[in-house]
């Protein structure tokens, strides 16, 4: 089951009152946001520009103290924030609340009040202070009684990968369809598994199957290339046709969203007994004690796949065989 928190600031009691409803409504723990100092009324004077809240504003630096460090964020899934609009921003006391604690593979849902401003593109500012966390587009609940549209809940048809030119690629334009996701890097041990995947490409395309190749340096530097290197040695190589996207990270602080969100569905469940198994173990055990409890990704040609539901139903590590892939594959469509 999710585990949800809500944790809110609030000076006035209006983002307090909604944070209760909201936490009801989601069956979340509520935690309140506390700061070290806190805000008198000459602190709140927006009319002044040598006030507290004033300076803190105009500061993107500023980070007020928090008067405590017990969130126990480490415990959810689902951290809702919640507070009011400042100069039509989030307070900075959020940012100093989301650097506090790791976000890392969590989701957060902003909300706020204001006395009348939208909440804008307030999810973009404090994306950064919540590295490696998906944060939600943001929602404005004034009101009497309120109610979050549970963005928490995504799905596979939520996120969206840029392609080779920087285009957004939505995976809702593969509602429907078997996909595959895979990094994939080419000077990799694994590089060859282009050609059983574009065979399957070629076989099962028109019933449906998608092949969505993401390049991917962060395994040995494996695929040192430019985008357009990258796509002319594929092409060149194994003729391939399937759509590649752009390199991107796979794990840490600028992972894809979409990886955050397929290694929730799917952690590592060890090396499939095969040719390369144990090496692959010895080279990642050696590195990090703890790889094996770790959901990161342990190399390239790791594969999701996702079922026509939007279900990720299987992650295939790179040393699975991949007729094993194809029987599943196929099995789905
Ligand atoms: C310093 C300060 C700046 C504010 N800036 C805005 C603003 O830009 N737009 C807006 O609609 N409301 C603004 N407000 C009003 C609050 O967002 C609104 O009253 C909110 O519901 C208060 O929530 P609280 O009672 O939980 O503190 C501001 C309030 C303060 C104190």
């Amino acid at each position: 089951m999710t585990k949800k928190l809500v944790a809110y600031f609030s000076v006035g009691g209006v983002t307090k009152n909604v944070a209760e409803q909201v936490a009801k409504q989601v069956g979340a723990n509520l935690y309140e946001i506390r700061p070290m100092n806190p805000y008198s009324k000459r602190d709140l004077d927006y009319l002044d520009p040598m006030s507290r809240s004033t300076m803190e504003a105009a500061n993107p630096n500023s980070r007020p103290a928090l008067a405590d460090r017990d969130a126990r964020v480490e415990d959810y899934d689902v951290v809702y924030v919640g507070f009011p609009i400042w100069w039509g921003l989030a307070p900075k006391l959020i940012n100093s609340f989301l650097e506090a604690y790791d976000f890392r593979g969590k989701t957060v849902v902003p909300f706020a009040t204001s006395s009348g401003s939208g909440i804008g593109d307030v999810s973009k500012y404090i994306a950064p202070s919540a590295p490696g966390a998906t944060v939600t587009e943001g929602q404005l609940l004034n009101g009497e009684t309120v109610k979050i549209a549970d963005l928490a809940e995504k799905t596979f048809y939520d996120f969206s990968v840029k392609d080779g030119e920087g285009k957004d690629v939505p995976m809702a334009n593969f509602k429907g369809k078997v996909v595959i996701v895979v990094n994939t890097a080419t000077r990799c041990g694994f590089t060859p598994h282009y050609k059983p995947l574009e065979e399957m490409y070629a076989k099962y395309h028109d019933d449906g199957l998608e092949i969505l190749d993401i390049p991917c340096n962060q395994f040995g530097a494996q695929a040192p290339g430019t985008d357009a290197e990258i796509h002319e040695f594929c092409v060149l190589n194994y003729k391939t046709e399937f759509p590649q996207m752009k390199k991107s990270d796979v794990n840490g602080e600028n992972e894809l969203p979409l990886y955050t969100f397929l290694k929730s569905k799917k952690g590592f469940e060890g090396f499939p007994k095969g040719q390369f198994s144990d090496g692959m173990d010895k080279m990642l055990s050696k590195a990090d004690p703890d790889y094996a409890k770790k959901t990161d990704i342990k190399w390239n040609f790791t594969k999701f796949v996702i079922n026509r539901d939007g279900e990720v139903v299987k992650r295939f590590e790179p040393t699975a065989n991949m007729a094993d892939v194809e029987k599943f594959v196929k099995e789905l469509l």
